[in-house]
């Protein structure tokens, strides 16, 4: 989608400028607006949120605050149209700059999963459900409300893969290889029983007898920035630090999460190190931005990034300071810039696989 341009005049001002109109539009925008934000914005950007939180929790707050107009949403694409989905038909969501995207949730579009449903429907009859993690366009999360099937976040993909084998033969997990992986190993299904899923390839590389003896299929997607951390990585830092803890999410790569101490979601990491004792020590494979907050937030303790050379996620980082700013401005004028509005055909669909998902957390 296009992305409405913001105008130069913004950039023209001072960082404190931009601080004082944003405090200012907030205020005359009152209990009119909310903003929310995930834990991988700046620094800059996530002060001004009245919510912080993983993907879960801003699905859950964006459905639970029907009296405001507008959600201005610091984070990425599939997280705004999650907020439409889930807002009352009334409310107006704004994503500050729409180049905000998400590189694991490109790798997976409707074309491509349609086509490998009919061959997994061809080869083992209707014996799969299908599972979307929240990182995916919304046509995704409605093709899987319209196939039985539930929407998960790192924090509770563990609960929506119980809920779905208990129904299902097999399930096909996607955008994220690692997360389902991960997940489904931590719930009881060997690797052995786990495909994974080429799109670009017939029968996604596999054979047929391969797909009607798997339980968990997973498409080859990834977060490109999670999947950098490496064994070796953590190696080197345990012989450098030997009291060390190792903590990731679970999008990272399975052989680094075999190696951690301690995995889970965004939410889970936050909570992890806020009630670790002072002075132990940590090593947190996640977004940069998160990492460098902990460390500035929890100065009693040791606490670095498995890969402190890392790059950060470049299109959460899309989000600043003037975006912001030239949204709430617009928003004095009740003009909605960048304006996220998912089809009403699609959100009805998709809001039936977020709900699923929502009951069973
Ligand atoms: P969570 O917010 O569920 O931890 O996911 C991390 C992430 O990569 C968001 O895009
Ligand atoms: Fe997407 Fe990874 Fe960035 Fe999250 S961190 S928004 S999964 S690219």
């Amino acid at each position: 989608m296009y992305s409405q341009p913001i105008p130069d005049k913004y950039y023209k001002l001072t960082e404190q400028e931009v601080d004082e109109r944003i405090y200012k539009a907030k205020e005359e925008l009152g209990n009119r607006l909310v903003i929310l934000g995930h834990h991988y914005q700046r620094d800059e950007v996530i002060r001004f949120a009245d919510y912080r939180g993983d993907s879960l929790k801003l699905s859950q707050l964006a459905s639970s605050r029907p009296e405001v107009d507008y959600i201005v949403f610091c984070g990425v694409h599939f997280m705004a149209e999650s907020a439409d989905i889930l807002s009352e038909d009334h409310q107006k969501v704004n994503l500050p700059d729409l180049n905000a995207g998400c590189h694991m949730a490109d790798m997976a579009d409707l074309d491509l999963v349609e086509e490998c449903w009919e061959q997994l429907n061809d080869v083992a009859g209707n014996g799969t459900m299908p599972i979307t993690y929240i990182n995916c366009t919304a046509d995704l999360k409605a093709f899987v409300g319209q196939h039985d099937g539930a929407v998960c976040t790192s924090s509770n993909a563990g609960a929506v893969l119980e809920w779905g084998t208990a129904q299902k033969d097999r399930l096909l997990f996607f955008p994220d290889q690692h997360l389902g992986r991960n997940t489904g190993v931590k719930y009881g299904i060997d690797l052995d029983e786990m495909i994974l899923w080429d799109p670009y390839e017939d029968l996604g590389g596999n054979t047929e007898e391969e797909i009607e003896k798997s339980k968990l299929i997973l498409w080859k997607g990834c977060c490109p920035v999670h999947q950098l951390f490496t064994t070796k990585q953590i190696k080197r830092l345990r012989e450098q630090i030997p009291d060390i803890q190792i903590l990731v999410h679970p999008e990272c790569r399975y052989e680094v999460v075999q190696e951690s101490d301690l995995n889970g979601s965004t939410a889970f990491i936050i909570k992890t190190i806020e009630e670790a004792p002072a002075g132990s020590s940590w090593a947190i494979g996640t977004e940069m931005h998160l990492v460098n907050r902990l460390a500035r937030e929890h100065q009693d303790k040791f606490i670095t990034s498995i890969d402190p050379n890392m790059c950060l996620c470049t299109t959460m980082n899309r989000i600043d300071a003037p975006h912001v700013l030239w949204s709430l401005e617009n928003l004095l004028e009740d003009e909605v810039v960048n304006q996220i509005s998912v089809p009403q055909d699609i959100s009805y669909w998709a809001k039936v696989s977020l709900d699923r998902m929502l009951d069973i957390t």
